[in-house]
């Protein structure tokens, strides 16, 4: 049986189509199972429902600043689903300790930068700002700590003469689609052998 994924999204969902497109493959060892997004009309909705995976949107406006009670509502979605792994894909909500804590050890994160520098936003600007020679991405457990949890994998990617944050994202978001899948996959496998 493979692992029940859901991957969760507030924009694009780059990161959510390269997922589900792994997960067809034979040995790809999880399901992509369910999309949900916090954001009605999220570009990443109509992709997913493109390639025939369930979708569920719950938008956060709802519940106002109650962080907690749409979290709440997002848990009551996954569990109807029988959800075993939840993927952060460009899921820009800080979440609670409640959350976080229902899914300890089953919910990744993407993050486009080298973690531990730059966790938070605006990572491609801080990391020409200062200099840097390379920036990539990290994929990681999620903790209450925001981008802190341990790290599963990282890509690395140079960073050019000239870049602007705009090239850099686009050149780190191509590594990221290689990544996510390769270590969600391995996650996944991992917790089959128990
Ligand atoms: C990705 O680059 C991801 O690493 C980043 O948002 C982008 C989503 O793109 N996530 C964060 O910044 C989380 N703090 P996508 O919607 O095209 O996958």
């Amino acid at each position: 049986m493979k692992t029940r994924v859901a991957i969760l999204i507030s924009g694009a969902g780059s990161n959510m189509a390269a997922l589900i497109d792994a997960a067809r493959r034979p040995d790809s060892g999880y399901e992509a199972a369910l999309v949900v997004s916090n954001v009605e009309g999220a570009g990443g909705l109509a992709i997913a429902a493109a390639k025939g995976v369930a979708t569920a949107t719950v938008a956060h406006k709802a519940f106002g600043k109650d962080r907690e009670a749409h979290e709440r509502a997002v848990d009551a979605v996954l569990r109807e689903a029988a959800i075993e792994v939840v993927a952060l894909a460009g899921y820009m909500r800080v979440l609670t300790p409640w959350l976080v804590g229902g899914w300890r050890g089953r919910m990744l994160n993407i993050h486009p930068s080298l973690l531990p520098l730059y966790p938070g936003l605006d990572t491609h600007a801080r990391a020409i700002r200062a200099g840097d020679a390379e920036a990539g991405c990290t994929v990681h457990l999620v903790t209450e700590g925001v981008d802190e949890g341990p790290i599963l994998g990282q890509a690395r990617v140079p960073i050019v003469e000239g870049d602007t944050p705009g090239a850099l994202a686009e050149r780190v978001k191509t590594a990221e689609h290689e990544l996510y899948p390769r270590v969600l996959r391995a996650f996944c496998r991992g917790l089959e052998r128990g």
